[in-house]
């Protein structure tokens, strides 16, 4: 079995698409035959724990676990049988930050394309690279975005920077948090190719 592969999702911002891209990820990674398990650190909300349970109660194929948690080391021993462990991490919170970078084997900084969103995701990447020990240093992943414009002109940005951004965005769509609220399916946003980029793959098979 391949090892396990733990993917943190980390943003000192709030509702930039954290626990949607975690959920993203999971869901495709269950979908492609992996166990799949979310770490949601954001105890006071758990929207993953959330999203799981709700799956749960409607059958939703394929199956993701998840569970609150304060501590990553603890939790990631207790779950070494997965697949792929995904970090949900807590909004506002650098010290619990910190402690979830050295786990990670893959860090992803969700982002906005505005500039209140990229100049502190842009910082925080800053840091973790410092920190963490991953040659390629952490990617950014577009979300919430509206037109292929302002994506095009935040890779930009990112780019010059010194960090990568993941192929695709997740677009702004209205019907996402409706459906959540419903419950009626399961969020499950896209990366569409809506900046198309020769030679590129998609994101979600990078990412999980
Ligand atoms: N692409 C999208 N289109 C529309 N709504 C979205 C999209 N992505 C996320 N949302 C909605 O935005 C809100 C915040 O998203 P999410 O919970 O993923 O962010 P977060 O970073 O985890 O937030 P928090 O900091 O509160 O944990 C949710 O209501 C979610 O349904
Ligand atoms: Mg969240």
């Amino acid at each position: 079995m391949a090892r396990r592969r733990v993917i943190g999702v980390v943003s000192q911002k709030g509702g930039v698409g954290k626990s949607t891209l975690c959920q993203l990820i999971a869901r495709e990674a269950a979908a492609q035959g992996k166990q799949a398990k979310i770490l949601d650190f954001d105890v006071k909300q758990m929207t993953s724990v959330d999203w799981v349970r709700e799956r749960l109660e409607r059958d939703l194929e394929p199956p993701v676990e998840a569970e609150p948690t304060k501590n990553v080391g603890k939790s990631l021993k207790q779950n070494r049988g997965y697949d792929i462990i995904v970090l949900d991490g807590a909004p506002g919170s650098p010290k619990r930050t910190a402690e979830l970078v050295p786990e990670c084997d893959i860090i992803i900084l969700p982002t906005g394309a505005s500039k209140a969103d990229l100049v502190p995701t842009i910082a925080l990447a800053r840091r973790i690279a410092q920190m963490s020990h991953e040659a390629e240093g952490p990617l950014f992943a577009l979300c919430r975005i509206l037109t292929a414009a302002e994506a095009a002109e935040a890779r930009a940005t990112i780019g010059a920077a010194g960090f990568m951004t993941l192929d695709g965005e997740l677009i702004e769509r209205p019907a996402t948090g409706r459906r959540r609220i419903s419950a009626a399916a399961p969020a499950r946003p896209r990366f569409p190719r809506s900046t198309p980029r020769p030679g590129r793959s998609p994101a979600p098979s990078s990412t999980g």
